[in-house]
């Protein structure tokens, strides 16, 4: 949650209202917000749904909702004043004339309301609806900015490879400034993530140690238990590569790798943001296939559930070759990181949720302990961990207690809940107060979004043209495919164990 000021007035208008996003996190967090005096004084949602919905049904399934989803527990008094706040507009993108009866309505209910114009469009819909639903904000004149602010916040995926992340970059900017727009990650919002840059740059300690003379090679790891679910045809044509790399990995490996900013300020921390993630080596088609390695889940158990096979999941294609699993080892070709390998993971139906950056230390010299019962030295890991806990974790070496010298490895954990008292919270808050102060150093910059399509791009058409050949299969429950392990074995590695 953040904590500062309220910001100016303002109206929120979301686009997909009905939808999964609206009811199970925005709301939510705009309940946390108003619960941490966070929301402005005068405030107004105005949701818009294609197809006819009262404002009072809107209200009474956003409620619903809010009771359904929020990890709090509810407020009747504040729930009902932030849905007092709530109004429902009909148009569609493909109707120009319900977007320009759209502009009317808004300027009245902020005439009423108060907000003085500054509106924050939040498009929670499918992505083939962002282009025309900017379009027609922009026609309809309400994308510009005469003595208020207009901004859009964009959900992921923005794009499904290069080719089209440019393209809508590209029409994006023919319609606004690159300063309106909000491409949001959630796991921007999140503690641990946000804490990786004060953890790097607050700390005397790390930064000296923080590059190719002490690292040895960092894991990022998003293991999921659930499996594919009811999302079938959104997944099928997705691929756990496009929905977790180019955005939620490559966030945790941007904060990870990142030159220090001159400044904490948006410009300059999206600029090595930015840097980091071009510098990431483009590999050819041939080194993509031998740097990664793709699987699918067989049918299992996760714990108590039973996970049925990818390939007979509804929606999905009975001959599918969609990955549900993605590895891959990156390098970073620059000063500070050359020859420090990125092994990047992340799976649906496996044995463990759990997300994490795991930086493993060089060893230390052995020789002092060449004629002591000591046979090896365990690693040295800084593991930051976002899922199932937030926390941060030392891993080092010390002395069994007693008379020999013998040598363990012990854990120096930090848990961010045994430290701070913080309510629960849905990882969107601090994104959209951000959007409403205008502070988007939590947002990704056009060209990091294309850095990041750049550098997964040669594993998609390679992985596209190899088809069902290469594909590992494995069984829910597990780590995911044996060959994701020889990925690592081959440089004389190994994942960290989950527990
Ligand atoms: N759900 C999550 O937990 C989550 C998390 C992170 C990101 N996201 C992203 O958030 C976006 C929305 O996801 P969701 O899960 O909320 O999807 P959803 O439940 O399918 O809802 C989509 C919403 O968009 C509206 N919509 C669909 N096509 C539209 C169009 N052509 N023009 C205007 N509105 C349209 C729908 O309205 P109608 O009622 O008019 O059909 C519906 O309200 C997606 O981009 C998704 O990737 C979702």
């Amino acid at each position: 949650m953040p904590n500062g000021h309220k910001p100016d007035p303002c109206c929120l208008v979301i686009f997909g209202v009905t939808g999964d996003l609206t009811h199970r996190l925005v709301i939510p967090a705009l309940y946390n917000l108003l619960a941490g005096n966070l929301l402005p004084d005068n405030f107004c949602v105005v949701g818009i749904a294609r197809k006819g919905m009262t404002g009072e049904q809107l209200v009474e399934s956003l409620m619903t909702g809010l009771h359904q989803f929020s990890a709090r527990k509810i407020d009747d008094t504040l729930a009902k004043k932030l849905l007092s706040c709530v109004t429902c507009i009909e148009a569609d993108p493909k109707d120009p004339a319900s977007f320009d009866a759209m502009s009317k309505q808004l300027d009245r209910i902020e005439d009423e309301r108060r907000t003085g114009g500054n509106r924050l469009f939040y498009l929670a819909t499918p992505p083939n609806a962002f282009l025309p639903i900017a379009r027609e904000l922009a026609r309809a004149g309400m994308m510009a900015e005469n003595g208020s602010w207009r901004r859009i916040i964009i959900e992921k995926p923005f794009g499904t490879d290069l080719e089209s992340a440019r393209h809508l970059n590209h029409e994006l900017l023919k319609l606004m400034d690159e300063q309106q727009i909000y491409r949001i990650d959630h796991y921007l919002g999140k503690e641990t993530v946000q804490n990786i840059l004060v953890l790097r740059f607050a700390n005397g300690m790390f930064e000296p140690i923080w590059n190719r003379n002490h690292i040895d090679h960092v894991q990022i790891t998003v293991d999921e238990k659930l499996g594919v679910g009811h999302r079938g045809s959104f997944y099928d044509s997705t691929g756990a590569l496009r929905d977790m790399v180019p955005n939620h990995l490559f966030q945790l490996l941007s904060l990870v790798a990142m030159e220090p900013p001159a400044r904490f300020d948006a410009h300059a921390v999206r600029s090595e943001k930015a840097e980091v993630l071009s510098s990431i080596q483009t590999q050819s088609e041939d080194e993509a296939l031998k740097n990664s390695v793709r699987g699918q889940y067989r049918g299992g158990r996760v714990g108590d559930v039973e996970i049925e096979d990818y390939r007979k999941t509804e929606d999905v294609k009975p001959g599918s070759t969609t990955e549900t699993y993605a590895a891959l080892k990156l390098t970073i070709d620059n000063w500070r990181w050359a020859g420090v390998p990125f092994y990047l993971r992340t799976g649906k139906a496996l044995g463990v949720k759990r997300t994490e950056i795991a930086i493993k230390f060089k060893q230390a010299p052995f020789a002092m302990f060449r004629d002591t019962p000591v046979d090896q030295l365990s690693q040295n890991y800084l593991v930051i961990s976002t899922e199932p806990v937030e926390g941060i974790e030392l891993q080092f070496n010390t002395k069994v207690p007693g008379p020999s010298i013998e040598i363990d490895g012990v854990e120096m954990k930090f848990r961010y809940k045994d430290y701070f008292k913080a309510e629960p919270s849905t990882g969107y808050e601090t994104l959209i107060y951000d959007c409403m102060i205008g502070d988007n150093i939590l947002f990704q910059r056009a060209d990091s979004v294309e850095a990041g399509w750049q550098a997964v791009q040669p594993f998609l058409d390679a992985w596209k043209k190899a088809g069902a050949k290469g594909l590992k299969i494995y069984d829910a429950g597990t780590e995911g495919p044996e060959e994701a392990d020889e990925l690592l074995a081959r440089d004389g590695r190994s994942w960290r164990k989950l527990a």
